[in-house]
């Protein structure tokens, strides 16, 4: 597990064991490896051996700001998709020229703000946002940075949830409409096209998918440099790479490299990654107390503290994350059917279906291992249960990074209407009186 391993029994992150952090912090909780990110960022840029891309960690994966501030000093940039998120990057010391804005709903306000920060690139995704960036960023005197992002049309052979580059996918430009965009781009007041963008899908395993996109684009990336020199500088080639959340074969990230590298072959251009997934996943474990062992016809329900709303991705792609006893079971311990499940009110709440573990009895901790990205960013108060907290871990000690959101703190957001307000004494006999 990486920098997830057992010692002396107990499993550790780094060298903190994760039952000391259970007693401080309490569970469920997210908790993070310093280690382990900066291992995932350096094995990512060492890959491209020398001339390595700008990487711009996809936010959206984990947006901690502890996380970003971890990957900034790394010299990391970010590829936001909100405006919320550009807030985090910033904050984080991410410097602006280091950060994209994709996405495909973007605000007049989120341009105002992506503009007054100085980022380095806006991936425009249709025309009426090409027009509607232009007259912003025209109204202040300025012209945007932009790059198009093309939709490749290639399936990227991943959850259909999570494919992105096919033509039925509402992200991107058509392909067709491509070479009329670039057109109107050039020609707008507001926007300084800088080149083309493009983002097929995530846990992306076959890198057969990565290099027909990345044919197509580069092609289609050339023949506009030929009528548009100054336009075509930029190529930025999304994120998308997988992990192996089974133990599965998984493209290392050299293979990944290697792909970007050949499908750029006697092209000069700045190379711009977003991946966020293979940086943060496996940096990253939900920490879980078993509450009870359940019989029922013959089968046995392992109820732990998490639940889908503190981590989504099995009820929502029905995604495999390895559940790792924080206890090391003995050698060769014999392992069991269990199903893994949340206190949630719905059959959803499921971790794991007839999942093979060691004998597991309530108050054992287990981890759901792998859930760096897309863990705590997706989790919700479904069934009033709060946001967990995050921890990170450095070495031998560790820092909460979120604090565990309390009953009052969500209450505080809300209000009661006049017309529902305790009513006081005085409102009781004025309505008395008028009846
Ligand atoms: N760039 C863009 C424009 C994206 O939309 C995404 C992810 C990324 C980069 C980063 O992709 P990655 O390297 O992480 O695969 N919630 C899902 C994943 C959704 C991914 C959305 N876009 C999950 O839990 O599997």
């Amino acid at each position: 597990m990486g920098p997830f391993a057992y010692r002396n029994g107990a499993l550790h992150a780094e060298t903190v064991d994760l039952a000391r952090i259970a007693a401080e912090v309490q569970t469920p909780v997210y908790v993070y490896s310093t280690a382990g990110l900066e291992a995932n960022y350096r094995g990512f840029i060492d890959a491209f051996e020398g001339t390595p891309p700008l990487i711009c960690f996809a936010v959206k994966a984990n947006s901690n700001t502890a996380v970003l501030a971890t990957f900034a000093r790394l010299g990391a940039g970010a590829d936001v998709v909100s405006g919320g998120e550009l807030r985090r990057a910033l904050d984080a010391g991410i410097p602006p020229e280091r950060i994209v804005f994709s996405g495909v709903g973007k605000t007049a306000a989120e341009f105002e703000q992506a503009l007054t920060a100085g980022i380095r690139q806006i991936n425009v995704e249709s025309r009426p946002e090409l027009e509607l960036l232009s007259e912003v960023a025209a109204a202040r005197g300025l012209r945007a940075p932009v790059a198009l992002r093309v939709n490749p049309d290639v399936d990227a052979k991943t959850h259909h949830k999570i494919s992105t580059g096919k033509s039925i996918n509402k992200f991107g430009i058509p392909w067709s409409e491509c070479p009329g965009l670039v057109a109107q781009a050039v020609a707008l007041p507001g926007i300084s096209l800088q080149g083309l963008a493009v983002h097929i899908g995530s846990q992306i395993t076959e890198l057969d998918a990565f290099e027909a996109a990345f044919r197509r684009v580069v092609e289609c990336f050339v023949g506009l440099r030929g009528l548009y020199p100054d336009a075509m500088r930029r190529l930025d080639l999304g994120g998308g790479l997988g992990i192996s959340y089974e133990r599965e074969a998984m493209p290392a990230f050299r293979d990944y490299a290697r792909i970007v590298r050949r499908a750029l072959a006697g092209v000069d251009c700045e190379i711009v990654l977003e991946p966020g997934r293979a940086l943060v996943a496996s940096a990253g474990v939900l920490l879980t107390r078993v509450l009870y062992v359940k019989e029922a016809e013959g089968r046995r329900f392992v109820i732990v503290d998490a639940a889908m709303n503190d981590l989504i991705r099995p009820a929502m792609y029905d995604a495999f994350h390895r559940i790792v006893p924080v206890r090391e079971p003995a050698a060769g311990a014999a392992l069991a059917p269990v199903d893994v499940v949340g206190p949630v009110c719905e059959t959803a709440d499921t971790f794991a279906l007839q999942r093979p573990l060691p004998t597991v009895r309530a108050g054992d901790l287990l981890v759901f291992a792998d859930a760096g990205a897309y863990g705590a960013v997706m989790s919700s108060v479904y069934n009033s249960r709060p946001l967990v907290p995050e921890v990170l871990v450095k070495d031998d000690g560790f820092a909460i990074v979120r604090e565990r959101v309390s009953d009052d703190a969500m209450l505080r957001f809300e209000r009661m209407p006049d017309w529902l307000k305790p009513r006081t004494v005085a409102d009781r006999s004025a309505s008395a009186g008028r009846r």
